[in-house]
């Protein structure tokens, strides 16, 4: 596996992997579900690359920039035993270099929810994400599922800026009691780890209950209501379109219910398709 922490190193590097790449960008701390990424792209037939990158603008000034897990030799084991051929992990200077001037704006799929929550996140998020395309050069770049709003961020982002790579989003992957992976899992207490699946349990039973034709309002509400009755603060728990992510009263498809809920320090994220 090729390591790069500079940009010649990377240009080299990426030079000996041939046209089709497929490209997995992370933060690290890595788990099954970023593996999960690797194997999809390993699947698709093309090389394989990662970058290990913590992102300082998508966190805004109260969140856990300082605290998120950096745990790069054990990442580099795993993305090296799951067959990755290239990791790009490059340092602050490089991403943003201090006469930069140029991000990227959005609107639509990210104004809502976690856009509202956390001003500035997507923004920093797109940007990120341009730049390591533009270094990384892939074919395919691979996201997951749980964070549904990213992946559609993303996506439009690729479309309007006519950028030359195709997103693939891959289910999540959960654990055995239905908890969504994520790298601050680790900081759920005991008590609180025995509560999270209440998320996704909530989720399914949602779902279940607005595919079969019952009023949407009310559903969403009785899932609020268990959630608080759990220890989970929602906050949200919506019906969207799936590609706009605008909210839905009356359920069509395609459509997902979109959710994040506060738990002890940690806000678990998680979603689910309807119908
Ligand atoms: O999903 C993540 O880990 C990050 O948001 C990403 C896409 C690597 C950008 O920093």
């Amino acid at each position: 596996m090729l390591i790069a922490r500079t940009i010649n190193d990377l240009n080299s590097a990426r030079a000996t992997l041939g046209s089709a790449i497929g490209f997995v960008p992370t933060m690290g701390a890595l788990h099954q579900g970023h593996l999960a990424l690797i194997e999809a792209a390993k699947a698709n037939g093309a090389k394989v690359a990662a970058s290990i990158f913590v992102n300082p603008t998508q966190f805004g000034p109260s969140e856990d920039f300082t605290r998120y897990p950096r745990t790069e030799e054990a990442d580099l084991e795993k993305l090296e035993a799951a067959g990755c051929h290239l990791v790009w992990l490059p340092d602050v200077a490089t991403m943003y270099p201090p006469e930069g001037a140029t991000a990227i704006t959005l609107s639509g799929p990210a104004t809502r929810w976690e856009g509202v929550l956390r001003p500035g996140h997507f923004a920093g998020v797109a940007t990120v994400v341009a730049k390591l395309f533009g270094q990384v050069r892939p074919t395919h770049a691979y996201f997951g599922e749980k964070d549904f709003q990213q992946v559609q961020v993303i996506t439009r982002m690729v479309a309007d800026l006519l950028l030359p790579v195709e997103i693939v989003a891959i289910p999540t992957i959960r654990e055995t009691d239905g908890l969504a992976l994520s790298s601050r899992n680790r900081f759920l207490s005991p008590e609180d780890r025995a509560r999270a699946p209440m998320l996704y349990a909530t989720l399914r039973s949602a779902a279940a209950h607005i595919a079969a034709g019952e009023d949407v309002t009310k559903t969403l509400e009785t899932a609020c209501n268990n959630l608080s009755a759990a220890n989970l603060t929602p906050d949200y728990f919506n019906l969207v379109d799936a590609r706009s992510l605008e909210p839905m009263t009356i359920f069509t498809a395609p459509a997902r219910i979109l959710a994040a809920a506060k738990l002890g320090p940690i806000r678990l994220l998680d979603n689910i398709a309807v119908g």
